[in-house]
């Protein structure tokens, strides 16, 4: 529970294309390059096997991610992107089950590609929390940023039936299941849509558990929004640079915690 200063990491980074743009960049850099090789050595007389020549495009697009400074575990994804591609369509597989697969992954994980904030789930232990630092007073709004399926915003309506406890979610399916989830009770409601496009103002208390990513933009639309005394929390991902009047840990695993501002 005791406030701490906050690393001011992300504060004056640059903005970055997104790395789902700088991958296929990389990608197809490494592509032009080996074929630019490939071609070389065709003008030479000589001829080059696929496997070579994929590992070459793989060792390439490693080498261009790195020099492009993409985080380690994208350069494991950028080693393996052709050569699976190459080996897949080597398999035969119809094409409708690629279309499947991706329309479900696009179903399931929305604009992660661009929000960089993945579908994961807190748990009941941090639910637990988030409803002990509710204020008491009765017809409280509650907001859950990226609701997911749901869950939060299930057990805030079930223990505190005087309030009113929103969601907004991005990607179609899961807020097609908290939809299902929360059916029923009248003070819960969830809605499809960007909570940078949501007026944060009618709220008492606004829940987040984004990703290190949106964080201090997502400050910056906090203070310009929400009224003086309300509540704004987020779980695992502080602010940079901003230091909360609450740290509260969470004595799991991972160390987690949830942290606290008010307005
Ligand atoms: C880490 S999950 C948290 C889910 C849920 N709040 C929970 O505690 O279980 C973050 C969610 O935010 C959603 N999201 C990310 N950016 C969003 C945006 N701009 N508008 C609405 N939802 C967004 C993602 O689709 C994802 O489902």
């Amino acid at each position: 529970m005791v406030p701490r200063p906050m690393p001011s990491l992300e504060m004056t980074a640059p903005r970055r294309m997104p790395p789902i743009c700088l991958a296929a960049l990389a990608q197809v850099l490494s592509i032009v390059l080996t074929g630019l090789g490939m071609l070389s050595l065709q003008f030479l007389g000589l001829e080059i096997g696929i496997v070579p020549l994929l590992l070459t495009q793989s060792v390439l697009a490693v080498a261009v991610s790195f020099l492009m400074g993409m985080p380690s575990w994208w350069l494991a994804i950028q080693a393996i992107f052709v050569p699976a591609l190459a080996a897949a369509l080597a398999l035969s597989i119809a094409p409708t089950w690629f279309l499947g697969g991706f329309i479900l992954l696009a179903l399931i994980y929305g604009r992660t590609y661009t929000t960089q904030v993945p579908l994961y789930l807190s748990r009941r232990r941090v639910w637990l929390a988030i409803q002990h630092l509710l204020p008491q007073a009765p017809g409280l709004r509650v907001l859950d940023l990226g609701s997911g399926l749901g869950g939060l915003i299930q057990h805030l309506a079930d223990v505190r039936p005087d309030s009113h406890v929103s969601g907004i979610e991005s990607a179609p399916l899961p807020c097609l299941i908290s939809k299902l989830r929360i059916m029923g009770r009248p003070n819960a409601h969830t809605e499809w849509g960007d909570f940078w496009q949501t007026d944060l103002s009618g709220y008492d208390v606004v829940c987040a558990y984004l990703s290190p990513v949106p964080m201090p933009a997502l400050w910056q639309k906090v203070k310009r929004e929400m009224r003086p005394g309300s509540l704004f929390i987020s779980y695992r991902f502080p602010i940079p640079g901003v230091m909360p009047a609450q740290v509260v840990k969470m004595n799991d695993l991972g160390q987690t915690e949830l942290y606290v501002w008010r307005v």
